[in-house]
Formats: C-alpha cells, structure tokens, sequence
C-alpha cells in the first residue's frame, strides 16, 4: 500500500485511473471501516482510502485534540484489505490556506438533528468530502449507514454538484450485543460499555410500536419519541432526540406517511456519562 500525503503525489498516482473507489475515515479503524472498504471493492478498483482528522466538521467544546488517533494499527489494517492508496494529508497538506470557501448544505437537511446539535458539523463535512473528492477523483465513494444523515446530505451534494462520483452506503456493522460500532466507543467506561446496547434497544422498541400502531389511533409519533426518550433518560442517558423520519428527505413522519406504507427512519443521539453516541434504524 502506498501512503501519500501530498495532494500532487496522490494525483500522479492515480493519473488514468478512472474507475477508483474511495473511502473516506476519519482513522481508527474497526470493523465498520473495514466492511466499507470491501465494498468499495466490489464497486471500483483500486480501492483508495483516506485518514484526516477534520478540524472543520469539530465544535470548540468536541473531542478534535483527544480524538483516536491510531495511524500504525490502521495503516495494518488497510494493508490486509488489499487497499492500494492510502491518502493520509497532514492539516497543512489539505488546508495549506485557511479554507474560507466552505460548502453549506441546505437548512432543512443541515440544520436538523445532528446538524441541531452540532452547529456547522454538516458544513465541515461536506467541505472535506468535496475537497477529498477533487484530490481522489473516484467513480464511487462509500459512506456508512451509521451516519446516516451524513450520508443522505453527501449524496444530495454529489447530485446538486453534478459531482462525478457515485455515493455507496455501507451497512451498520455492530457488536454482537447491538451496539453499532464507532471509534467513539473507546470512550467508554466498563459499565457505560454495558448499558450501551440500550441505544439500540430503545430504537427497537420504538420501530415495534411504529408497527403497531393503527393509524387511525389518536396516539401521534411524537408521542413515541417522547417516551423513547423519557425512557433512556430514566436509565440515566441524556437523549438530544429520539426522532421518526422519512428516509427520502429526513422530515418528520406523520401518520399518512405511515399509512402509505413510506419508508421510514428512527435516528438517535444520546450521550452517556461523556460519550455522545448515535445510531439509526430503517423501517
Ligand atoms: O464519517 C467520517 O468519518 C467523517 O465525517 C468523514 C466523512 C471522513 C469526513 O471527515
């Protein structure tokens, strides 16, 4: 595998190439990652995979500085999946000006939930994403389901762009108790460890009562996500949302949506003790 860190260097590399297949991380590598990188596989050829740890897309009170950073177990890892570049920048190779021109998705996809509680989060991400995008220039670019937000707004940007690039989800990959893995769980302790598949389970719960619910009941969604959060808040969590969502544009699910049979989507983000951590579940 080579490792590149100059943007010129990673374009010499891949000069006609036409056919690469990217994933972009953020390092510290798990399952999830690697999944992603087979599938990437399966899409394009060579597999090109980048390592940055975007300062854009962190809040001033986030975990930029004590974010993992595990390059030489990576750099294994990415080796046994038979990737081929590893795009590896330092700040000053990606932002060797400071990046004044930044790219802001729109208010109703970028504002809410995730983007609600970690303001220019989104604009952060997608300002890397097109950056990487233009240094790579891959066909097909894989993003996981686990972020699902992120991903439906990097899709809605590669087609508003008329980027070249074709968006791939990954599916979650998950402990075998449920919980979604993350680089996020390293945060951890032993017993927030245990409770943590509770997330999960509250996801669960609520698609279950989704799926009973008649629609003709007086009961509303909002009702649900209330009680999904007045529940994990009683075990000792602190939900920012419990929310039932359209999958095609994230807007909150009414009882038509349910009653046409629309796909739906239940996102989370919860903290426990200090650890923020977010999971989704399809209906
Ligand atoms: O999902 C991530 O790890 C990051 O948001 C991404 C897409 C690599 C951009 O920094």
């Amino acid at each position: 595998m080579k490792i590149i860190s100059d943007i010129q260097e990673l374009r010499d590399h891949l000069r006609g190439q036409n056919r690469a297949s990217f994933v972009p991380t953020m390092g510290n590598l798990h399952e999830g990652h690697l999944s992603l990188m087979r599938l990437a596989r399966q899409h394009g050829d060579p597999v090109v995979a980048s390592i940055f740890v975007n300062r854009l897309q962190f809040g001033p009170n986030e975990d930029f500085d004590s974010y993992p950073r595990t390059m030489q177990a990576d750099i294994e890892k990415l080796e046994k999946e038979g990737v081929y570049i590893l795009f590896a920048p330092t700040e000053r190779d990606l932002y060797p000006q400071p990046q004044e021109y930044r790219v802001d998705p729109p208010q109703q996809l970028g504002d809410i939930l995730e983007g609600e509680f970690r303001p220019g989060f989104f604009k952060g991400v997608c300002t890397v994403v097109l950056k990487l995008f233009s240094c790579v220039q891959p066909k097909v670019a894989v993003f996981g389901k686990k972020d699902y937000q992120q991903l439906m707004i990097i899709r809605q940007m590669a087609k508003q762009f008329a980027l070249p690039v074709e968006i791939i989800p990954g599916e979650t990959i998950r402990a075998e108790d449920g919980l979604a893995l993350s680089s996020r769980n390293g945060y951890l302790s032993a017993k927030e460890r245990t409770e943590a598949p509770e997330l999960l389970k509250a996801l669960k719960e609520v698609r279950q009562r989704v799926l009973d619910l008649n629609v003709r009941d007086a009961i509303s969604l909002s009702k649900i996500e209330q009680a999904a959060v007045a529940s994990l808040a009683g075990r000792g969590w602190q939900p920012d949302y419990i929310a039932i969502r359209q999958q095609c544009d994230l807007a909150p699910a009414s009882n038509e949506n349910l009653e046409a049979g629309e796909p739906l989507v239940i996102l989370t983000a919860a903290k426990l003790g200090k650890t923020r951590l977010i999971d989704n579940l399809e209906i």
